[in-house]
């Protein structure tokens, strides 16, 4: 059985003769929350839209299991190296890059009705794009747009570009659309739709594949805690790993991987656990397909971003797998758990605070069982995918009703 969130099949919502022609693009051949979630968009608008990406890479695959039309039109290394703190040299080098790619992807954009660009990168090539070709933008806002994230470069030129060429701004949650509007973002052009996750994998796990996923685990019946995310400093996995001698016979399971290029902090992830003296209780088991079987195997799921978390889908994923969620408060997070009713918040770096609410879970089911139900309500009710879908719907017809 496969239990990939992204595995079961939709129906599109509209027949494919009344669909909007939709150009998505999207800046990443491998597959982080950013991706997920275009797959299952771009699933709904299968048979009338493209998906452009200036990565090739299991993204793509995944697109093409999913019956979704795709290309890859790699992006020259100038402009696909640029990081988010990019100093004003690299960005410079990198403008003659971006323009070259913007005049290829105005050429596929003539045949749709509309641009949907995945994120900053691909904003600011298709905000070129758009003008080219005159077709309205959406940017799908998935980042927090702040100075602990981005130069302040980067945050002027989002932002004015936007406001010059963007019709509409989706964010992925409040906290994100109001730090959009904090860099000089116009606030008329955002709305806030949130991620939604079909709960259709997580029902499908067995008690059978739960017991046979612990065995694997091999750690008996010791409580095993959930770290779900991809390794990257901002995603705090240290803090978590700082917990742990504290935690005495707790596992941790760190399940992700330096997608983004952040090896070097995976490898001091694993030093950090031989120097606290926890490495045999801290298991790094890399990018996992198995999410809502993994989910439903542990006692808990812990998320320690030390930075504003934009969304955070492995929160939503923990819950309907009806598990107590332990998350540090920032960004959309206090959007999707409220503390103590369906999860647990706690301070950003601050390991004292996460051996509390852990030990805490621990110490008593009853409490853990009560967080883990409501959050798995709040899941349900909302962040499902067909609320995400319907969000994102309104917001095509809407900004294709005005540009006609
Ligand atoms: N994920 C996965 N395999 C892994 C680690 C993560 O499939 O080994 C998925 C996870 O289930 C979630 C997404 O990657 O759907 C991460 O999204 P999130 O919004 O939590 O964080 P992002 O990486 O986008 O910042
Ligand atoms: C980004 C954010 C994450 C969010 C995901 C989907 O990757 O880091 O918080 O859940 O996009 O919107």
């Amino acid at each position: 059985m496969n239990t990939n969130p992204d595995s079961v099949p939709s129906q599109p919502l509209k027949d494919n003769k009344s669909q909007p022609k939709i150009l998505f693009i999207d800046h990443a051949g491998v597959m982080g929350g950013g991706q997920y979630s275009l797959l299952d968009i771009a699933r709904h608008f299968a048979g009338s839209c493209k998906v452009l990406l200036f990565a090739d890479g299991p993204f793509r695959e995944r697109l093409q299991q999913a019956g979704v039309a795709v290309e890859v039109l790699a992006a020259p290394r100038k402009v696909s190296g640029v990081s988010r703190q990019a100093t004003l040299l690299q960005d410079l080098r990198a403008v003659a890059g971006v323009l070259h790619l913007a005049r290829s992807v105005a050429k596929h954009a003539r045949d749709y009705d509309l641009i949907y660009a995945n994120g900053q990168k691909p904003m600011v090539v298709s905000a070129f794009v758009a003008r080219l070709a005159n077709k309205p933008l959406i940017w799908h806002l998935r980042d927090t747009l702040t100075v602990q994230f981005e130069s302040r470069l980067h945050l002027w030129l989002a932002t004015t570009l936007a406001n010059c060429f963007v019709a509409r701004v989706i964010a992925n949650s409040k906290a994100t659309a109001e730090a959009f509007v904090q860099s000089g973002g116009r606030a008329d052009l955002v709305q806030t739709v949130y991620n939604g996750i079909s709960v259709a994998p997580f029902r499908a796990v067995t008690s059978e594949q739960v017991a046979a996923a612990r065995q694997q685990f091999g750690v008996g019946s010791a409580p095993v805690i959930g770290a779900f995310g991809r390794i990257a400093p901002w995603k705090g996995q240290h803090v978590l790993l700082e917990a742990l001698p504290q935690l005495p016979g707790v596992h941790v399971l760190f399940v992700g991987d330096a997608i983004f290029g952040e090896d070097a902090y995976g490898k001091k992830l694993r030093e950090q656990a031989v120097a606290l003296g926890v490495a045999d209780r801290a298991h790094f088991l890399g990018f996992r397909q198995d999410i809502p079987l993994l989910m439903s195997a542990v006692d808990m799921v812990v998320h320690t971003a030390v930075e504003a978390e934009p969304f955070g889908r492995v929160l939503v994923e923990g819950m309907l797998a009806r598990k107590p969620v332990v998350a540090t408060r920032g960004g959309g997070t206090p959007e999707i758990i409220e503390n103590d009713v369906s999860g647990l918040l706690v301070p950003p770096s601050d390991a004292k605070a996460l051996v509390v609410a852990i030990g805490g879970l621990l110490a008593n089911p009853a409490s853990a069982q009560r967080l883990a139900e409501a959050g798995h309500a709040v899941a349900l009710q909302r962040f499902s995918l067909e609320a995400l879908l319907a969000g994102v719907m309104r917001q095509v017809d809407d900004v294709l009703a005005r540009h006609r």
